[in-house]
């Protein structure tokens, strides 16, 4: 179990949508000081927030970023991106981009901010997941957060015994800009921001954020048709 009251947290992303959500749901649970997290650390609003500049592709901003935040005991690996591809027809430089943001943007930071989590006394990762790596509907997308939910998985084993906690966030469509061209039912990000925060605090290794996420990962055991009824149409 984790406590949010008292912790240091840094949020990747954390200057605007779910990240944001995070950020202020973390100062609510009494947080003592949340690192937000921006490519441009201008963009970053919440004035309670110490706003720290991370690009996490890159090795040395991951690299600085630890330096400077040498004091964090919660890490949550929200930064993503969606670059709508299709597997056969989209430059495999966009398919590139959602896995160096997406899969290997939490291994950096994750191999910068163990060290730091376990020189602080030991605490936990959240790492943001979707609906999607449990459903193959979004090219790369889907397939960069699949291999994320398998890096979760594996970083869960290897940390326990050195104190630090994972959890996995699961989630559908939430209102941010990332699916802001998209006509569908969202989830609010601060409703997502508290079920993630609060499966911090129960130690829960996964977060289920809304129905269609429970009911996709309950098809993950039954015939692939169940989950891709169009194969049988
Ligand atoms: N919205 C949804 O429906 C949904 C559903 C399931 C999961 N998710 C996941 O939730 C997380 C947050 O998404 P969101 O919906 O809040 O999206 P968003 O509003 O588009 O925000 C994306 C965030 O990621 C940061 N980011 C993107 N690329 C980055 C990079 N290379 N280096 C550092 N930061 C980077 C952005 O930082 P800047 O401000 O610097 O651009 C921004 O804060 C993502 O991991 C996303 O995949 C979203």
């Amino acid at each position: 179990m984790t406590a949010i009251e008292g912790s240091v947290v840094l949020v990747t992303g954390g200057g605007r949508g779910i990240g944001k959500a995070l950020v202020e749901g973390l100062f609510e649970r009494g947080a003592k000081k949340v690192y937000a997290t921006a490519r441009d650390p201008r963009t970053v609003k919440d004035t309670r927030a110490v706003p720290l500049a991370l690009e996490v592709t890159d090795p040395a901003s991951v690299a600085a970023a630890a330096e400077q935040a040498g004091d964090v005991t919660i890490l949550i690996n929200n930064a993503g991106v969606s670059m709508q591809t299709s597997f056969l027809d989209s430059p495999v430089d966009d398919v590139r981009k959602d896995f160096e943001t997406n899969f290997y943007g939490p291994l950096l930071t994750a191999r910068a901010f163990v060290p730091v989590i376990e020189r602080n006394g030991g605490g936990h990762i959240l790492n943001v997941h979707s609906v999607l790596s449990w459903i193959g509907l979004a090219g790369s997308y889907s397939a960069s957060k699949a291999a994320l939910w398998s890096q979760t998985n594996s970083l869960r084993l290897d940390l326990a015994p050195r104190g630090i906690s994972v959890t996995g966030l699961h989630v559908g469509y939430v209102d941010t800009d990332m699916t802001a061209a998209i006509d569908a039912p969202k989830s609010s990000p601060v409703d997502v921001a508290a079920q993630a925060l609060a499966g911090i605090e129960s130690g829960a290794f996964e977060v289920l954020a809304d129905d269609l996420t429970r009911q996709v990962k309950s098809g993950l055991s039954a015939d692939i048709s169940v989950l891709y009824p169009q194969l049988v149409a």
